[in-house]
Protein backbone atom coordinates (compact mmCIF):
# COMPACT_ATOMS: atom_id res chain seq x y z
CA UNK A 1 0.00 0.00 0.00
CA UNK A 2 1.58 3.08 -0.80
CA UNK A 3 2.32 5.23 2.44
CA UNK A 4 0.83 8.96 2.47
CA UNK A 5 3.92 11.62 3.64
CA UNK A 6 2.87 15.06 4.50
CA UNK A 7 6.20 16.37 5.72
CA UNK A 8 6.62 18.85 8.97
CA UNK A 9 9.20 20.76 9.14
CA UNK A 10 11.58 21.89 5.97
CA UNK A 11 14.46 19.28 6.45
CA UNK A 12 12.86 16.47 8.50
CA UNK A 13 10.24 14.66 9.90
CA UNK A 14 6.92 13.65 8.46
CA UNK A 15 3.03 12.73 9.33
CA UNK A 16 2.68 9.07 8.19
CA UNK A 17 -1.01 7.81 6.68
CA UNK A 18 -2.44 5.27 4.56
CA UNK A 19 -0.80 2.45 6.58
CA UNK A 20 -3.27 0.60 9.48
CA UNK A 21 -0.47 -0.04 11.73
CA UNK A 22 -3.07 -2.65 13.85
CA UNK A 23 -2.95 -5.33 10.93
CA UNK A 24 0.14 -6.90 9.62
CA UNK A 25 2.03 -5.76 7.27
CA UNK A 26 3.81 -6.56 4.48
CA UNK A 27 7.34 -7.51 3.43
CA UNK A 28 7.15 -4.10 1.08
CA UNK A 29 4.96 -2.10 3.45
CA UNK A 30 7.62 -2.63 5.92
CA UNK A 31 10.60 -1.58 4.00
CA UNK A 32 8.91 1.08 2.94
CA UNK A 33 7.97 2.16 6.49
CA UNK A 34 11.86 1.53 7.62
CA UNK A 35 13.44 3.59 4.40
CA UNK A 36 10.70 6.31 5.20
CA UNK A 37 11.41 6.99 8.99
CA UNK A 38 15.25 6.30 8.24
CA UNK A 39 14.71 9.48 5.83
CA UNK A 40 12.57 11.88 7.94
CA UNK A 41 13.79 10.75 11.28
CA UNK A 42 11.03 11.82 13.22
CA UNK A 43 7.66 9.66 11.74
CA UNK A 44 4.08 10.98 13.47
CA UNK A 45 1.05 8.36 12.47
CA UNK A 46 -1.95 9.93 14.38
CA UNK A 47 -5.21 7.61 15.67
CA UNK A 48 -3.40 4.31 15.16
CA UNK A 49 -5.61 2.53 17.30
CA UNK A 50 -2.47 0.55 18.79
CA UNK A 51 -3.38 -1.21 22.15
CA UNK A 52 0.27 -2.15 24.20
CA UNK A 53 0.44 -5.60 22.56
CA UNK A 54 0.16 -3.83 18.80
CA UNK A 55 2.45 -1.33 19.85
CA UNK A 56 5.19 -3.48 20.94
CA UNK A 57 4.34 -5.97 18.11
CA UNK A 58 4.22 -3.40 15.62
CA UNK A 59 7.92 -2.33 17.24
CA UNK A 60 9.32 -5.68 16.55
CA UNK A 61 9.37 -5.26 13.02
CA UNK A 62 12.18 -1.96 13.44
CA UNK A 63 14.58 -4.91 15.40
CA UNK A 64 15.17 -6.28 18.96
CA UNK A 65 13.48 -4.37 21.77
CA UNK A 66 14.84 -2.46 24.70
CA UNK A 67 13.87 -4.35 28.36
CA UNK A 68 13.44 -1.76 30.31
CA UNK A 69 14.51 -1.88 33.91
CA UNK A 70 13.21 0.97 36.38
CA UNK A 71 10.50 2.95 34.85
CA UNK A 72 8.40 -0.15 33.54
CA UNK A 73 4.52 0.83 32.91
CA UNK A 74 2.53 -0.03 35.88
CA UNK A 75 6.29 -1.62 36.40
CA UNK A 76 5.20 -5.21 34.70
CA UNK A 77 5.38 -4.66 31.16
CA UNK A 78 8.95 -5.03 30.06
CA UNK A 79 9.30 -3.43 26.78
CA UNK A 80 6.78 -0.31 27.83
CA UNK A 81 9.24 2.59 29.30
CA UNK A 82 6.90 4.77 31.00
CA UNK A 83 7.17 8.61 29.86
CA UNK A 84 3.87 9.98 31.77
CA UNK A 85 2.93 10.63 35.43
CA UNK A 86 1.11 7.70 36.81
CA UNK A 87 1.75 5.33 39.46
CA UNK A 88 1.29 1.71 39.71
CA UNK A 89 -2.25 2.10 40.12
CA UNK A 90 -2.61 4.35 37.36
CA UNK A 91 -3.35 7.35 39.61
CA UNK A 92 -0.84 11.18 39.45
CA UNK A 93 2.33 10.07 40.66
CA UNK A 94 3.04 11.62 43.99
CA UNK A 95 6.35 10.42 44.32
CA UNK A 96 8.92 13.49 44.03
CA UNK A 97 11.93 11.17 42.72
CA UNK A 98 9.26 9.97 39.58
CA UNK A 99 8.28 13.58 38.90
CA UNK A 100 11.67 15.39 38.69
CA UNK A 101 13.40 12.09 36.64
CA UNK A 102 10.49 12.75 34.07
CA UNK A 103 11.16 16.70 34.16
CA UNK A 104 14.77 15.45 33.25
CA UNK A 105 13.09 14.65 29.77
CA UNK A 106 12.64 18.18 28.91
CA UNK A 107 15.78 18.61 28.85
CA UNK A 108 17.38 18.15 25.00
CA UNK A 109 18.25 14.67 25.04
CA UNK A 110 19.02 11.56 23.24
CA UNK A 111 17.40 8.35 24.06
CA UNK A 112 19.84 5.82 26.30
CA UNK A 113 23.10 7.76 24.70
CA UNK A 114 24.49 6.64 28.31
CA UNK A 115 24.43 2.94 27.26
CA UNK A 116 26.91 1.38 25.41
CA UNK A 117 24.95 -0.42 23.51
CA UNK A 118 22.52 2.76 22.11
CA UNK A 119 18.96 2.48 20.54
CA UNK A 120 18.28 3.50 17.17
CA UNK A 121 14.27 3.86 16.98
CA UNK A 122 12.00 5.36 20.24
CA UNK A 123 7.82 4.79 19.56
CA UNK A 124 5.90 6.69 21.99
CA UNK A 125 2.22 6.05 22.54
CA UNK A 126 -0.23 8.94 23.75
CA UNK A 127 -2.65 7.14 25.99
CA UNK A 128 -3.98 9.87 27.86
CA UNK A 129 -3.23 13.70 27.42
CA UNK A 130 -2.80 16.67 29.52
CA UNK A 131 -5.58 19.28 28.45
CA UNK A 132 -2.55 21.55 27.50
CA UNK A 133 1.05 21.78 27.32
CA UNK A 134 3.24 18.31 27.09
CA UNK A 135 4.26 18.83 23.80
CA UNK A 136 7.40 17.39 22.46
CA UNK A 137 9.91 18.74 20.53
CA UNK A 138 12.22 16.87 17.73
CA UNK A 139 15.51 18.34 16.62
CA UNK A 140 17.51 17.51 13.78
CA UNK A 141 21.15 16.29 14.18
CA UNK A 142 22.05 16.35 10.25
CA UNK A 143 20.68 19.08 9.35
CA UNK A 144 22.70 20.35 12.71
CA UNK A 145 25.83 18.79 11.48
CA UNK A 146 25.60 20.11 7.92
CA UNK A 147 24.92 23.65 9.10
CA UNK A 148 27.94 24.03 11.87
CA UNK A 149 30.64 26.05 10.83
CA UNK A 150 33.68 24.34 9.27
CA UNK A 151 36.24 25.07 12.11
CA UNK A 152 33.89 23.15 14.40
CA UNK A 153 33.40 20.45 12.27
CA UNK A 154 36.99 19.86 12.38
CA UNK A 155 37.29 20.41 15.94
CA UNK A 156 34.85 17.76 16.65
CA UNK A 157 35.65 15.06 14.29
CA UNK A 158 37.64 12.36 16.63
CA UNK A 159 36.17 13.68 19.97
CA UNK A 160 34.24 11.62 21.71
CA UNK A 161 31.69 12.35 24.91
CA UNK A 162 30.73 10.78 28.19
CA UNK A 163 27.09 10.09 28.37
CA UNK A 164 25.69 9.28 31.98
CA UNK A 165 21.65 9.16 32.82
CA UNK A 166 22.38 10.47 36.22
CA UNK A 167 24.36 13.33 35.38
CA UNK A 168 21.07 14.11 33.08
CA UNK A 169 18.55 13.37 36.10
CA UNK A 170 21.15 15.67 38.21
CA UNK A 171 21.02 19.01 36.14
CA UNK A 172 17.43 18.51 35.46
CA UNK A 173 16.79 18.71 38.98
CA UNK A 174 17.08 15.24 41.18
CA UNK A 175 19.20 14.95 44.17
CA UNK A 176 22.54 13.95 43.02
CA UNK A 177 26.06 14.76 43.48
CA UNK A 178 28.52 15.36 41.10
CA UNK A 179 30.10 12.65 43.40
CA UNK A 180 27.64 10.21 43.34
CA UNK A 181 27.37 10.57 39.21
CA UNK A 182 31.16 9.90 38.92
CA UNK A 183 30.29 6.40 40.70
CA UNK A 184 27.38 5.35 38.24
CA UNK A 185 27.85 3.75 35.21
CA UNK A 186 28.02 5.91 32.09
CA UNK A 187 28.82 5.41 27.87
CA UNK A 188 31.20 6.72 25.60
CA UNK A 189 30.26 7.58 22.35
CA UNK A 190 31.69 9.69 19.47
CA UNK A 191 30.22 13.11 18.99
CA UNK A 192 29.94 13.20 15.62
CA UNK A 193 28.65 9.66 13.52
CA UNK A 194 27.64 8.50 10.76
CA UNK A 195 23.82 8.01 10.46
CA UNK A 196 23.06 3.85 9.41
CA UNK A 197 19.93 4.95 7.88
CA UNK A 198 20.50 7.51 5.43
CA UNK A 199 24.63 7.67 5.47
CA UNK A 200 24.54 11.46 6.58
CA UNK A 201 27.03 12.64 9.24
CA UNK A 202 24.96 13.25 11.90
CA UNK A 203 25.63 14.76 16.06
CA UNK A 204 25.67 12.56 18.31
CA UNK A 205 24.68 14.99 21.54
CA UNK A 206 22.14 15.72 24.72
CA UNK A 207 21.46 16.22 28.11
CA UNK A 208 23.58 12.93 29.04
CA UNK A 209 26.51 14.25 27.54
CA UNK A 210 28.78 14.98 30.37
CA UNK A 211 32.30 15.02 29.65
CA UNK A 212 34.05 15.43 26.05
CA UNK A 213 37.11 12.85 26.68
CA UNK A 214 40.51 14.58 26.54
CA UNK A 215 38.96 17.85 27.88
CA UNK A 216 38.91 19.74 31.35
CA UNK A 217 35.27 19.32 32.71
CA UNK A 218 34.27 22.89 31.81
CA UNK A 219 35.83 23.15 29.24
CA UNK A 220 33.93 19.91 27.87
CA UNK A 221 30.85 21.00 28.82
CA UNK A 222 30.72 24.13 27.46
CA UNK A 223 31.34 22.53 24.01
CA UNK A 224 28.45 19.77 24.74
CA UNK A 225 26.44 23.03 25.47
CA UNK A 226 27.33 24.84 22.38
CA UNK A 227 27.09 21.97 20.64
CA UNK A 228 23.31 21.59 22.17
CA UNK A 229 22.37 25.68 21.82
CA UNK A 230 23.34 25.43 17.77
CA UNK A 231 21.70 21.99 16.59
CA UNK A 232 18.26 23.22 18.32
CA UNK A 233 17.97 26.28 16.74
CA UNK A 234 14.00 26.69 15.41
CA UNK A 235 15.55 25.87 11.60
CA UNK A 236 16.45 22.67 13.27
CA UNK A 237 13.48 21.96 15.13
CA UNK A 238 9.28 20.67 15.01
CA UNK A 239 7.07 20.02 17.76
CA UNK A 240 4.42 17.37 18.24
CA UNK A 241 1.06 18.07 20.20
CA UNK A 242 -0.42 14.98 21.08
CA UNK A 243 -3.95 13.46 20.64
CA UNK A 244 -5.00 9.94 21.95
CA UNK A 245 -3.51 7.09 19.86
CA UNK A 246 -0.81 9.28 18.17
CA UNK A 247 2.56 7.41 17.88
CA UNK A 248 5.44 9.26 17.13
CA UNK A 249 8.16 7.35 16.03
CA UNK A 250 11.80 9.25 16.15
CA UNK A 251 15.32 8.01 15.29
CA UNK A 252 17.90 8.23 18.20
CA UNK A 253 20.77 7.87 15.92
CA UNK A 254 20.11 11.12 13.60
CA UNK A 255 17.77 13.54 16.26
CA UNK A 256 17.37 15.28 19.70
CA UNK A 257 14.00 15.17 22.01
CA UNK A 258 12.65 17.33 24.75
CA UNK A 259 9.20 16.78 26.55
CA UNK A 260 7.80 20.52 28.17
CA UNK A 261 6.00 21.25 30.48
CA UNK A 262 2.35 20.63 31.83
CA UNK A 263 0.36 20.48 34.99
CA UNK A 264 1.80 17.27 36.32
CA UNK A 265 0.38 16.91 39.79
CA UNK A 266 -3.13 17.43 38.11
CA UNK A 267 -3.48 16.65 34.81
CA UNK A 268 -2.61 12.70 33.29
CA UNK A 269 -0.64 12.10 30.94
CA UNK A 270 0.18 8.20 30.24
CA UNK A 271 2.46 7.86 27.34
CA UNK A 272 3.95 4.92 26.96
CA UNK A 273 7.32 3.81 24.50
CA UNK A 274 8.91 1.25 23.21
CA UNK A 275 12.75 1.40 21.95
CA UNK A 276 14.88 -0.42 19.24
CA UNK A 277 18.17 -1.37 19.97
CA UNK A 278 20.28 -0.20 17.66
CA UNK A 279 22.87 -3.09 16.14
CA UNK A 280 25.45 -3.64 16.02
CA UNK A 281 26.97 -1.10 18.31
CA UNK A 282 29.34 1.32 16.49
CA UNK A 283 32.83 1.18 17.63
CA UNK A 284 33.96 4.29 19.53
CA UNK A 285 36.82 5.77 17.75
CA UNK A 286 38.94 7.74 20.21
CA UNK A 287 41.52 10.74 18.74
CA UNK A 288 44.62 8.95 19.94
CA UNK A 289 45.92 12.33 20.76
CA UNK A 290 43.70 11.98 23.84
CA UNK A 291 44.63 8.00 24.27
CA UNK A 292 47.04 8.62 27.77
CA UNK A 293 43.98 11.08 29.63
CA UNK A 294 41.72 8.33 28.93
CA UNK A 295 41.76 5.48 31.37
CA UNK A 296 39.74 2.41 29.76
CA UNK A 297 39.38 0.92 33.21
CA UNK A 298 36.88 3.24 34.65
CA UNK A 299 34.54 2.49 31.67
CA UNK A 300 35.82 -1.57 31.05
CA UNK A 301 33.10 -2.42 33.98
CA UNK A 302 30.28 -0.46 31.71
CA UNK A 303 31.23 -2.56 28.63
CA UNK A 304 32.62 0.99 26.46
CA UNK A 305 35.29 -0.11 23.89
CA UNK A 306 38.68 1.63 24.87
C1 LIG B 1 10.73 9.82 25.89
C2 LIG B 1 10.67 11.28 26.13
C3 LIG B 1 9.22 13.18 26.21
C4 LIG B 1 7.75 13.38 26.34
O1 LIG B 1 9.69 9.17 25.93
O2 LIG B 1 11.83 9.34 25.61
O3 LIG B 1 11.67 11.91 26.24
O4 LIG B 1 7.28 14.44 25.88
N1 LIG B 1 9.46 11.79 26.18
O5 LIG B 1 7.08 12.50 26.89
MN1 LIG C 1 13.41 10.63 25.72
Amino acid sequence: MPLEVTKLGTGFGAEISGIDLTTPLTPQDEAELVSTIATYGVCVFRHTGLTDASHVWFSRILGNLWTVNGGRVRKRLPQLFDAGNLDPDGQITTDEGVRARRRGDRQWHTDSSFTKERTSWSLLLAHEVPSSGGDTWFADMREAYDALPEAMKLRIEGLAAEHSYFHSRMTGGAQLTEAEVDKMPSAIHPLVHVHPGSGRKSLYIGSHGRRIVGMEQEAGRALLRELIDFATQPQFVIRHSWSVGDLVVWDNLCTMHRGSDYDDRNERRDMRRTTVMASPPPPVMLDPRFADRFDPGRFAAFGAAA
